[in-house]
């Protein structure tokens, strides 16, 4: 017998032994697997009976899960995990890859129309366009200027978010991921910091990253609102793998004036802000057109742009334009008394959202001041969003100035008052008159009997 037949022998039932060890381990990884993916199933459908808001439950469709191979199956429950862990989001989702958008375009669009509440069978989202040439209903000139109607000096903010191609959106980052690319943005801001005209500087927030900021540091730029807040305690963004990492790879650059800021690793890969105090809103639209273009030339690959849904954000509530352009507003008489009822209601008119001055999910304040921005950032385009934004204001500063000219009297509930005091008065009135006349009546008729009688007693007595 050969050596090479003899340790053949010896060893073939260790090698069948190992190789069948091997397999079950994998069949029950990946019945545990299919077993964890069927319960997160259930658990969204239990989340589309009860959570109508839930864009994302409402969007899921079970046989359209079924029908994906396994890798899209898994990808798709990843973009769901947001919504899952927070049944009561009103998104509920985030793309974890830039071609999710169109990859899982039936889910997408299904969760995009209720929640931009548009009917997408007759719609789609065009290119990006930010000439403001020929847009209804502004100036010849193409000047926004808000001091044509009387509006003083404002804050004026407009921003857009930017994914770029050559990684996965952050929800799906690795470590290398992020620290990398902000490595390559270095390219952009350095560009920025040698040109006269933006100047600034860079701050990161990763350990040892060479323009590192200290704890203490880190916080002067959160309260001076140039930074954003530690995305770790957010449960939306903790949940989608958003926060992950944190804070590697989480910087921003800021301008000499301070009027242009670029976030970089929070919930896109940027966030271009450019603001303001003055009038004229082209001036923080231009600049940020010119700083979108220089990352698109300075990064290879450019943004991520979907053939569907426009610009591709993280959160589809931003994609489309992903540009959000907004302004600080004074309207006191519409604010009266703090709250933001009479505002909101005007604002919804008027295709504008009001919040406060301190960001999402902050209230309205009593200093009279609101954060004003057109709603839509989807099926418009960059100009249009502009000249809502100029349509709107001027709109909101017409009723402003009338309840400020006409008093509470000028106002809707105020009418409702004087309706219910004339009402209220002209009832009165008419009771008054109603026992005046009855008074009279039955003093009348008191005297009149008294007449007869009296006329009846000096008969008789003459009798
Ligand atoms: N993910 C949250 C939700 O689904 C927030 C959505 C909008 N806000 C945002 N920052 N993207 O309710």
């Amino acid at each position: 017998m050969s050596p090479i037949y003899r340790y053949a022998t010896a060893f073939c039932p260790v090698l069948i032994t190992a190789g069948c060890l091997i397999l079950s381990h994998r069949w029950r990884h990946r019945r545990r697997r299919e077993g964890i993916a069927a319960a997160i199933v259930a658990k969204i459908l239990d989340i589309k009976a009860t959570q109508p808001n839930n864009c994302m439950a409402q969007a899921f469709e079970q046989s359209y899960y079924d029908s994906l191979p396994k890798d899209k199956r898994k990808r798709l429950l990843a973009c769901c995990s947001s919504g899952i862990a927070n049944p009561e989001s009103c998104m509920g989702c985030y793309a974890m890859k830039p071609e999710d958008y169109d990859d899982f375009y039936p889910f997408f669009i299904k969760a995009l129309s209720q929640y931009h509440k548009i009917d997408f069978t007759d719609k789609k989202h065009g290119v990006s366009n930010w000439s403001l040439a020929g847009v209804e209903g502004i100036p010849e000139s193409g000047i926004l200027d808000l001091s044509d109607f009387d509006l003083p000096v404002v804050s004026m903010r407009v921003r857009a978010g930017r994914n770029l191609n050559k990684y996965p959106l952050p929800g799906a980052m690795k470590k290398r991921d992020r620290v990398d690319m902000e490595k390559d943005m270095r390219n952009v801001f350095d560009e920025l910091i040698a040109n006269p005209a933006y100047g600034g500087k860079y701050v990161s927030i990763t350990p040892g990253h060479e323009c590192f900021i200290d704890r203490a540091e880190y916080k002067e730029y959160v309260d001076a609102h140039i930074i954003f807040k530690d995305m770790s305690t957010d449960p939306f963004l903790v949940s989608a793998g958003i926060a992950g990492d944190w804070p590697h790879g989480r910087g921003c650059y800021v301008s000499e004036d301070k009027e242009v800021i670029i976030w970089l690793g929070e919930e896109d890969h940027l966030r271009i802000i450019c603001m303001k105090r003055g009038t004229v809103l082209n001036e923080v639209f231009d600049r940020l057109k010119t700083v979108v273009d220089a990352v698109e030339r300075i990064i290879d690959g450019g943004c991520a742009i979907s053939g569907n849904f426009g610009v591709v954000t993280s959160c589809p509530t931003n994609s489309g334009t992903a540009m959000r352009a907004s302004l600080h507003m004074p309207i006191p008489n519409l604010t009266a008394g703090g709250s933001d009822a009479k505002a909101n209601e005007i604002g919804r008119l008027l295709g504008l959202s009001v919040r406060g001055v301190d960001g999402e999910h902050t209230p309205i304040g009593h200093t009279g001041i609101v954060d004003i921005s057109p709603s839509a950032r989807f099926c418009i385009s960059e100009a249009e969003i502009m000249a809502a934004l100029y349509k709107g204001v001027r709109l909101l500063k017409k009723e402003e100035d009338e309840r400020a000219r006409d008093g509470p009297e000028g106002s809707p509930e105020a009418l409702e008052v004087g309706v219910h005091t004339v009402v209220a008065s002209s009832v009165g009135m008419g009771l008054a008159m109603v026992s005046i006349t009855a008074a009279g009546v039955m003093v009348g008729k008191w005297t009149f009997a008294t007449a007869l009688f009296g006329c009846f007693e000096s008969k008789f007595a003459a009798k």
